[in-house]
């Protein structure tokens, strides 16, 4: 049907480490019913880490580093859940899953506020005006005054606030969580419960609010609600949908306070698949062709099968099993026989598609990151990075008769968009970049895990790489043939000029006029 991408609703969750953005995301999939456990996500987690080695990196240290996706069912909209790496070592990951979005929430904990990640991520939201929710989470524990969080969502942040849900007490005063737009209260039969309770008010002032909250906790409540109402303009969608207001739900995702709220919120306000940028033209989630492109390469998700799957978000059209898809970059037709829909536990075959979902393709290394795909028309979609990597090593291998594996190791976890490898212009070992240094120690674990190659690492002079270019061939070329110690080449064949520190690098570029250095590509 033509119209099926409307009732898409495609979101990812941005948050600093710990601010509950697994919790929030389980107790969405329990609204939406697409699992029924609470501690689903995380045991889908311990399961997915057994079963293969590299994820003990993420095992040891407590963190998140794959994203993936999710999808289910909520009031007759199909919602596409991107999950995303918190930790700031995989921010790429992150930055990438944010231009297969249509919205975001952030989390953000009461007693924290805004944390360094949570704003960085927020910027990336920014450049490419995702409308964001702000949910404030943890409020059962003793946080912050809400105006404050409010102030500084505001400062911070440049965004116009509207208020939707507020707390009634926080920490041990807490009783539950008022919904301005509904006028509902959302509380609990046993203080200091979970939510399952939700009343129907007239407004904050509804004399069954001071049966059910002691009135020392209700008054201040009350005072915070009324300011809350005439201070902050009213909830306009069309500048949410705009990226310049955040409507702000507090909430407690550990105790199930407003997660439907949050959900509702989504479902009635957030933006259904928008049109996606391209080289030559815009593509409206409307048209016929099916179109979309690769944010993300996951390989050897099952050790035992040698895989990868190319994440694609579909940009227009309807898709539909078996379907053959060019592959603009390579000018390949690909039929695409099992393509993959991930739900909240399992994965599943796909039929068909639409606009704003996303869907595996199981390849063998053929498809990376950034890679449209088309039925036939020759573009490009835009806007998905690469970072110039701010950490540089030379790869060392154990075992010399394993070069083979370590070639194969590196190639594909590039292809992955996990790291950048380079080839000096002089000399034959390969140079690894990456954005974070926890990403060299997942590289040296799968590495040794999934090709049985030992690699180490041996420190380099330099500090940065940029991508050079230029207008004028020729200066490029004497640049190049000057700094040949410091060139390398990318896996595409472009040139990378290698700084020793960021003074060099000014200085060089003050001296090269004709020349660009970019720190960041757009993925070809
Ligand atoms: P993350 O994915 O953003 O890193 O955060 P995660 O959901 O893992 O939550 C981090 C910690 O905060 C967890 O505690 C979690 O239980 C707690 N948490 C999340 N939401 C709330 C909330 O609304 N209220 C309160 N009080 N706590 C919350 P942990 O002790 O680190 O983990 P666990 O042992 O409970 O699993």
């Amino acid at each position: 049907m033509a119209d099926e991408f409307t009732r898409r609703r495609t979101f990812a969750i941005i948050s600093h480490p710990d601010a509950g953005k697994t919790t929030l995301t389980e107790k969405l999939l329990v609204a939406g019913g697409a699992i029924q456990l609470a501690g689903a996500v995380k045991t889908r987690g311990d399961q997915r880490r057994a079963r293969s080695d590299w994820m003990k990196i993420e095992q040891d240290r407590g963190i998140s580093v794959t994203s993936s996706v999710m999808t289910f069912d909520y009031d007759g909209l199909v919602c596409n859940l991107l999950d995303t790496p918190g930790h700031e070592d995989f921010s790429e990951d992150t930055y990438r899953t944010l231009t297969a979005v249509d919205s975001a929430i952030m989390v953000i904990d009461a007693a924290k506020g805004i944390e360094q990640q949570t704003r960085k991520l927020f910027e990336v939201c920014r450049l490419r005006d995702i409308p964001i929710v702000t949910y404030i989470n943890k409020v059962d524990r003793e946080g912050r005054d809400p105006f404050e969080l409010l102030d500084e969502v505001q400062e911070m942040l440049a965004l116009d606030i509207a208020p939707r849900v507020w707390p009634i007490g926080m920490g041990t005063d807490f009783r539950g969580c008022y919904d301005l737009h509904r006028n509902q209260f959302w509380t609990s039969d046993a203080p200091g419960g979970a939510c399952n309770l939700v009343i129907d008010m007239e407004g904050p002032d509804d004399p069954r609010l001071a049966e059910l909250v002691p009135p020392h906790i209700l008054s201040a409540a009350k005072e915070g609600m009324e300011l809350a109402i005439g201070a902050y303009p009213e909830f306009d969608p069309q500048s949410y949908r705009e990226g310049h207001m955040t409507p702000v739900i507090f909430g407690s995702a550990l105790k199930d306070y407003s997660v439907k709220p949050l959900i509702s919120l989504i479902a009635e306000h957030a933006p259904p698949p928008r049109p996606s940028p391209a080289d030559t033209r815009i593509v409206e989630p409307s048209e016929n062709p099916v179109t979309g492109f690769v944010f993300k390469v996951q390989a050897n998700m099952d050790k035992n099968h040698r895989d990868r799957v190319a994440f694609v978000r579909l940009c227009s059209g309807e898709f539909k099993r078996g379907m053959k898809l060019r592959q603009v970059r390579t000018g390949k037709d690909v039929m695409v026989h099992s393509p993959i829909f991930f739900l909240a536990q399992d994965r599943e075959i796909v039929d068909e598609a639409y606009a704003g979902d996303v869907i595996g393709i199981p390849n063998h290394g053929t498809m990376r990151v950034g890679d449209t795909f088309s039925e036939g028309e020759t573009l490009r979609f835009t806007g998905i990075p690469a970072f110039a990597p701010e950490i540089l090593r030379r790869v060392r291998l154990g075992d010399t008769t394993k070069v083979k594996q370590m070639r194969a190791a590196l190639e594909d976890l590039a292809e992955e968009g996990l790291i950048q490898v380079f080839k000096p212009a002089i000399g034959s070992q390969w140079i690894v970049g990456v954005v974070g240094v926890l990403q060299l120690d997942v590289l040296a674990s799968r590495a040794r895990a999934e090709y049985r190659a030992e690699i180490s690492y041996e420190g380099l002079p330099y500090e940065m790489a940029c991508w050079i270019k230029s207008d004028d061939p020729q200066a490029l070329k004497t640049f190049i043939e000057s700094k040949r110690s410091a060139i390398a080449t990318d896996r595409d064949e472009n040139p990378v000029f290698l700084a020793k520190s960021a003074w060099e690098l000014d200085y060089t570029i003050k001296n090269n006029e004709g020349i660009s250095f970019l720190k960041t590509k757009e993925l070809e």
